[in-house]
């Protein structure tokens, strides 16, 4: 049942003390000093995805190459974070040790750098590793690999740096996802002890399959996350990497009751998991692609914005510049109705 958490009606009091401290800990290299989870979650609130960037095959290959005015772009639009998807797995060797290419990794410091230097708060992922799900034992060893580098390359940036463990598990059961999550994370803690990292469930981060997992008890330094993309039909109409989506153009979402209990009660579930489990969650992607009409993905992205601030539920938009994208990067302009869909006081464009 829903109940309102006691922990949110703390949170203005939370975040005047956490991110005054925040600043000042951008040196630091101890972890001691970060705060709980449920103060480093308060950094997960209003983002926004850099997609189809570094989760290419190479950076540009779909069409978007991060510049530095992005970074501005998004600070002044109001976002606070940045979810950067990594495919890694294009970076690094085959073969154990599995090296990383040095130049990939820079590129990596140097959106790492672009967003902090601003005060965003930034989240690197795994994405697209799905060489991982079609054959995990033999991928596992290179996964490990591949997070033993990012973490402790990372180990002393500040706690507004998050990591997640891995985008969209799908095509393998929660069992398994659990096991190979369990040979993971003590790498990343070796190094990270208390950074935040956030795990999703099987089913390409359903909300339905984040129940099924078995996180260790003893670590309380999780996030939990899932993708909010209901109803598909309406938010993936023809869009060409899902067969038969092309069926569903001109589906539109007009805000019926019926189409807003169906979100509402995906986000309670949300917070009955989050109660549960005294671990955050975080709703790392929700978007509609471009190919649904304007005014239904603006009622859509409003009316679940809206939902999850009553919910204290924080939200990270798919995306910035591309197919779902709130940026028109060739007319170099922002689209100011979906934009204020998200920021309903948003007013003109700083930069
Ligand atoms: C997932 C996929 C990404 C896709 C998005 C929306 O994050 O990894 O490639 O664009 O969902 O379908």
């Amino acid at each position: 049942m829903l109940a309102l958490n006691p922990l949110s009606l703390l949170r203005p009091f939370f975040s005047l003390l956490f991110f005054g401290g925040l600043s000042s800990m951008s040196l630091a290299s101890d972890q001691s000093s970060f705060p709980d989870i449920f103060r480093q979650s308060y950094l997960l609130e209003q983002g926004v995805n850099f997609g189809n960037a570094l989760e290419a095959p190479q950076e540009g290959d779909w069409g978007i190459r991060l510049e530095e005015r992005y970074f501005d772009l998004i600070k002044a639009a109001g976002f606070k974070t940045v979810r950067l998807p990594v495919r890694w797995s294009a970076h690094a060797q085959e073969k154990p040790p599995y090296t990383i290419d040095p130049a990939f990794f820079e590129r990596i410091d140097w959106a790492i750098d672009k967003a902090t230097e601003r005060g965003l708060n930034i989240v690197i992922n795994l994405h697209h590793y799905d060489e991982l799900f079609k054959n995990p034992s033999v991928h596992q060893p290179r996964f490990s690999a591949i997070w033993e580098q990012v973490s402790s390359r990372y180990q002393n940036r500040p706690a507004n740096l998050l990591f997640e463990l891995c985008n969209e598990p799908h095509d393998i059961d929660s069992d398994r996802w659990n096991q190979m999550i369990l040979e993971v994370l003590p790498i990343v803690r070796s190094t990270n002890p208390r950074r935040g990292v956030i795990i999703g469930g099987t089913d390409w981060n359903s909300l339905k399959k984040l129940s099924e997992l078995k996180l260790p008890e003893s670590d309380r330094y999780l996030i939990g996350t899932f993708h909010l993309y209901a109803p598909f039909k309406f938010t993936h109409q023809g869009a060409e990497w899902i067969p038969g989506s092309k069926a569903w153009l001109g589906t539109q979402w007009l805000g019926s009751s019926e189409e807003k209990e169906c979100i509402r009660i995906e986000l309670d579930h949300a917070v009955d998991w989050w109660e549960k489990n005294r671990r955050p969650i975080w709703i790392g992607e929700f978007g509609a692609y471009s190919k649904a009409d304007l005014p239904s993905r603006c009622r859509w992205t409003e009316f679940i914005v809206r939902e999850c601030e009553w919910r204290h539920l924080p939200w990270a938009y798919w995306e910035f510049g591309a197919g779902f994208g709130l940026y028109d990067r060739l007319q170099k302009k922002w689209n100011l109705l979906l934009l204020r869909a998200l920021f309903p006081f948003f007013a003109f464009p700083k930069v």
